[in-house]
């Protein structure tokens, strides 16, 4: 028996073993993969556990059909869903995976009720608001992997064009993980000068429209969605909360009053610690890039009232 701290990665498909291989490497908790396809996690998990001996780290990770092995968990990411495949958009979505989320959710729930919930199954706005709904946890402890993929697209895009390392730019995006996602530019900086200093508006405009496609551009080539990034920032978040470190990180948020949005779900920068959303930081935006939140609050809101509950 462990006496480490444990991470239950619910869904052992292509983000859920990414975000759990990204984890077992860490080696600070130990891994627990729970999928309903038969041997699924497991086999995902013996994988993983023999990759550590190559790796060096402790072959501890455990995967299950059920939930008795993640009980007590001090985290949960829950990436358990139908991934969005070609002819299908985020939106179509919905119907099957708030069942899968919801049934997932009360599970957790069961088993592990002081844990933090770290959603990233799509559409994840909507999918935030069942699992909150469902658990009926608090704010604090309920929330979503979005902002962090979708500036890690940013800042690609903007270390390639401006050729510069992608350690020193610093981006956000915020906003509902859809389209109409907002890329806050007034924000963005390439070691420490504004973006806006180091390329043409219309070039800007180019690379924020082709992240607010990013999840589709992928889906193209793909035929089904990313799993590298999207696993490795839910890691991220999970490394944030499980070692208390208080990171500033876009994250998918329960907004209420903040950004002049009531009762939703966005991407908004977070203060990540040991109790989850410790703070929800405002930052000051232009009037274009406020109006086009509320624009992208009024997509989100459109996709939650598809829910059944
Ligand atoms: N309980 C547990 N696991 C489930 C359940 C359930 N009720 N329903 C489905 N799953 C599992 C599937 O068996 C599958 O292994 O969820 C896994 C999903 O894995 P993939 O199909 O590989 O999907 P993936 O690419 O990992 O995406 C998962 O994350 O980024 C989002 O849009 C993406 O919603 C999708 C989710």
């Amino acid at each position: 028996m462990s006496e480490r701290r444990k991470v239950t990665v619910v869904g052992a498909g292509n983000v859920g073993a990414t975000c759990a291989q990204e984890l077992a490497r860490r080696d600070y908790a130990d891994v627990v993969l729970v999928d309903i396809k038969e041997g699924l996690a497991a086999g995902k998990a013996l994988d993983v556990n023999q990759a550590g001996a190559v790796l060096g780290y402790e072959p501890k990770a455990v995967g299950s059909t059920g939930y008795d092995e993640s009980a007590g968990s001090d985290v949960v990411v829950v990436t358990a869903g139908v991934p969005r495949t070609g002819d299908m958009s985020r939106d179509d979505l919905v119907a099957t995976n708030e069942k899968i989320v919801g049934s997932v959710t009360r599970e957790v729930a069961e088993h592990s009720p002081d844990a933090i919930l770290l959603v990233v199954s799509n559409p994840l706005d909507a999918m935030c608001h069942v699992a909150r709904n469902v658990s009926d946890w608090p704010k604090e402890r309920v929330f979503g992997m979005a902002g962090i993929l979708d500036t890690a697209r940013f800042s690609a895009f903007i270390a390639w064009e401006t050729g510069s390392s992608v350690k020193d730019v610093s981006a956000m995006v915020l906003g509902g993980h859809g389209d109409q996602m907002v890329s806050v530019v007034s924000a963005t900086t390439v070691g420490g000068v504004p973006l806006r200093k180091l390329l043409p508006d219309a070039r800007i405009a180019e690379l924020v429209e082709r992240t607010a496609a990013g999840g589709g551009e992928l889906v193209k080539l793909l035929g089904t969605s990313a799993w590298y990034a999207p696993g490795a920032a839910a890691a991220q978040m999970v490394d944030a909360i499980m070692l208390d470190e208080k990171r500033v990180l876009p994250c998918t948020a329960y907004l209420e009053g903040e950004y002049g949005i009531e009762g939703l779900y966005m991407a908004v920068p977070v203060k990540l610690g040991a109790r989850g959303i410790e703070k929800i930081v405002e930052l000051d935006l232009t009037d274009d890039e406020r109006s086009a939140l509320e624009a992208s609050a009024e997509a989100v809101r459109e996709v939650v009232s598809v829910l059944s509950s």
